[in-house]
Order: C-alpha cells, then structure tokens, then sequence
C-alpha cells in the first residue's frame, strides 16, 4: 500500500508574515488527518518559522530547489545540507526551473543525487509541453526525463514523481483524471524498466496541474495516482484542506 501524499508548492509567495499566518490558518486541521502525508513547501525565507510552528505537528516541510553543490563560492543557492536540516522534502526539476532556468536533464540529475545523498527525499517533477503532448511526444518525453534524472542513481530511497503536464500548471486546464492516471501508469511501468517492479509498485507518483477542491477527487479515486502536487489552490487554507481530506477518504477506497 503506498501512502497518499499531498504536497502543496507556494512558489514564490507569501512574505514570513504571511506563511506563518496561513500554517497556523491550516495546521491543526490538517494534523488530523493521518492517513496522507501532508507536505508543505514555502519560500526558502520561511522555511525555519515555519518549521518551529510545525514542531507539534505531523504536517511535513519541502524546499522548492536547492544547489547540488554541498557548500562554497555560489553566491545566492541554497545547499542540500541547508536543505536537510530543515526540511524532509525537495521539490526538483519542477517545470518551471527547467524553463525560466534554464535547468537541463543533467542539473536535474546533479540535483537528486545531492538531495538523497543528504536523506533528503526529492519530489521529482516530470510533464511534457503542449506542443510535445499535441505531437502524441509525451511518452517520449517522460522517458526522456526520467532517464536523465535518475542517470547512475542505484537507491530511490524515498524519491517521489510528480507528473506534471506544463500545459496544466497554472491554467486552471487539469488533464482528465483518466489522462492522468493512464500516464503515470506508464510511468510506473518506466520505472519497472528502470528498475525493478517492487520499486515500480513502492513509487509514489503525484498528479500536479490546476488540481483544485473541485477536481481533487477526479484524480484521488484513480488507482494509479498517489497524490498531488498542488500550486495557486495550496496557498488557501480551506481547498488545502479540503483536497486532503478528499484524498483521504479515497484512500480508503482503493
Ligand atoms: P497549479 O496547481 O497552480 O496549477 O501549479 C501546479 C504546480 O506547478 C505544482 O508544482
């Protein structure tokens, strides 16, 4: 039985005001649901208040990137050491840094090695364009970047994928549930090539685009989806919730 997992990705919102403001708005509620795990991934800035918020809690912290680099002369990044005294999670590879960043299948690569080298466990995010998705390229893609990614990487040990289409992040456009859910099990089965099938079945594998309160139990009653990794609807307290609570109910049904 994989545990549900939901993980919400703030980007680049919230001051430390504000995303202390909204831990407290959601933490006792979201404490009482323990069949998913529940992650949260503020800004950098926020993530040691939020944490001593959370030290009563079971809710969980993720960083959004870091450097793979384990300290030095890189003005500005982050180190997955910094990373791991904090945080459980890394979100890596998210569509976003590959194209406003330029981060190529090797940084990706670089990136998960460094995290689980420090027991960090990376959400790796993975999800073809439109033009590549409307050119019937998707599986190709997937293949692409998940081969690039895990290149040399024997342990997974507690890696988690995000499949993440990029035209569905931020359009409020979410790919069906049926679309979804016959896509990671490719994945999967990716996975099973890569390695073996037990670390297929183990694997985790979150939905992630436009995935809202109103369309969260399209992809949680699919049997091959794990979760989500939810952007603009985990800044608001009661959609957060409301998705994990929706997960959790599916989950007992699966
Ligand atoms: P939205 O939920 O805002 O579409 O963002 C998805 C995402 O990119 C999560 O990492």
């Amino acid at each position: 039985m994989r545990v549900p997992l939901i993980a919400g990705n703030w980007k680049m919102n919230t001051t430390v005001n504000e995303a202390t403001g909204l831990v407290r708005a959601m933490r006792d509620e979201l404490d009482k649901i323990t069949d998913v795990e529940r992650v949260i991934c503020p800004p950098f800035v926020s993530l040691a208040p939020v944490k001593e918020l959370l030290k009563d809690s079971t809710l969980k912290l993720g960083a959004q990137n870091l450097y793979f680099a384990e300290k030095g002369a890189y003005t500005g990044e982050i180190s997955p050491l910094m990373v791991a005294d904090l945080c459980e999670f890394v979100i890596i590879g998210h569509s976003e840094r590959r194209h406003y960043f330029n981060e190529t299948g090797e940084i990706v690569n670089k990136k998960v090695i460094a995290a689980l080298k420090v027991g960090l466990k990376p959400i790796l995010c993975i999800g073809e364009r439109l033009d590549e998705n409307e050119a019937g390229k998707t599986e190709d893609v997937l293949t692409g970047q998940l081969t690039s990614s895990l290149n040399g990487i024997d342990n997974l040990d507690g890696l988690v994928i995000a499949y993440e289409p990029v035209w569905a992040i931020g359009t409020g456009k979410a790919a069906t549930g049926e679309w979804a859910n016959k896509t990671i099990a490719f994945i999967r089965q990716h996975i099973a090539q890569l390695y073996d099938e037990k670390v297929a079945q183990e694997m985790r594998v979150l939905y992630g685009g436009s995935v809202t309160a109103a369309n969260a139990a399209e992809f949680m009653q699919q049997p091959e989806i794990d979760g989500a990794l939810v952007g603009g609807a985990s800044l608001k307290a009661t959609e957060f919730l409301s998705i994990v609570t929706q997960t959790s109910v599916f989950s007992t049904r699966k």
